[in-house]
């Protein structure tokens, strides 16, 4: 008897900055071999490379708007290209604009694959700016904290890697969180609807604790990819 082949899953989290997306992303890493392909993070190592296109990436981002789809679409078209993703991939920022989310229903498209999942992490401005403004990382592991809702079990010390050393994003402060969250709305939050066409679209309450919220999603991961 041939096996069925099954396509990898190709999951999206659509929300603005602060919703989770990372804290999630990771979470479904390890809950479910996915792989977390976030642009914001290929963008900081580009423009910590010194590379062409993270040295014209650097002024927009920490300006807080929006890279081009083109230096975007280029970064992630080779990441996807990688042949690590065989369970599936949880894009997490990705797409941000009407052409990106174009750009990769057509790459999909050509590859027999359709997205999955687009989830919706809903959530209230305000609080965004609280969780950006307190959000830091281990330097090491990139695992994510935040100053009063998660805070390592040993203070000091990284939960997942022991790494003592930590750091805060250039562009997390109140003013360029602003501007970040108006990207979104303008540019971003339009791709709901084009989800919601897609019959993909799947949204939960980011405004509950991490781990509530982590339940949720898992229970999202598992119905659709059934
Ligand atoms: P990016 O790195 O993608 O940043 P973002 O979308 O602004 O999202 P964040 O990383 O700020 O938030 P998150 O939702 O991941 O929240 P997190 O889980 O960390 O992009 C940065 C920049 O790169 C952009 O501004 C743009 O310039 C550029 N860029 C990236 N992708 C692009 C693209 N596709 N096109 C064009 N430009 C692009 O959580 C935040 C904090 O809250 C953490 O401390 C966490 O511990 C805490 N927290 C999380 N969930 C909860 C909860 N449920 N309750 C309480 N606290 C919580």
């Amino acid at each position: 008897m041939s096996e069925v082949e099954t396509k990898p899953a190709v999951l999206i989290l659509l929300g603005p900055p602060g919703a989770g997306k990372g804290t999630q992303a990771r979470m479904l890493e390890e809950r479910f071999g996915l792989v977390q392909l976030s642009t914001g993070d290929m963008l900081r190592a580009a423009v910590a490379a010194g590379t062409p296109a993270g040295l014209a990436a650097k002024a927009v981002m920490e300006a807080g708007g929006l890279v081009s789809d083109e230096i975007v679409l280029g970064i992630l078209r080779e990441r996807l290209a990688a042949p690590d993703l065989k369970a599936g991939v949880i894009l997490d920022g990705f797409p941000r604009t009407a052409g990106q989310a174009e750009a990769l229903d057509k790459l999909l498209a050509y590859n027999g694959q359709r997205v999955t999942a687009a989830i919706s992490l809903e959530v209230d401005d305000e609080a965004m700016i609280a969780r950006v403004a307190g959000r830091y990382t281990c330097a090491a592991c990139g695992e994510g904290y935040h100053d009063q809702f998660k805070l390592p079990a040993v203070a000091g010390t990284c939960d997942k890697c022991g790494g003592t050393e930590f750091k805060r994003r250039a562009d997390d402060n109140a003013e360029t969180a602003r501007a970040r969250l108006e990207a979104y709305h303008a540019q971003t939050a339009p791709l709901i609807a084009h989800y919601g066409r897609l019959g993909v679209l799947e949204t939960i309450d980011a405004m509950d604790s991490i781990d509530a919220v982590a339940s949720g999603l898992g229970s999202i991961v598992q119905r659709v990819s059934a």
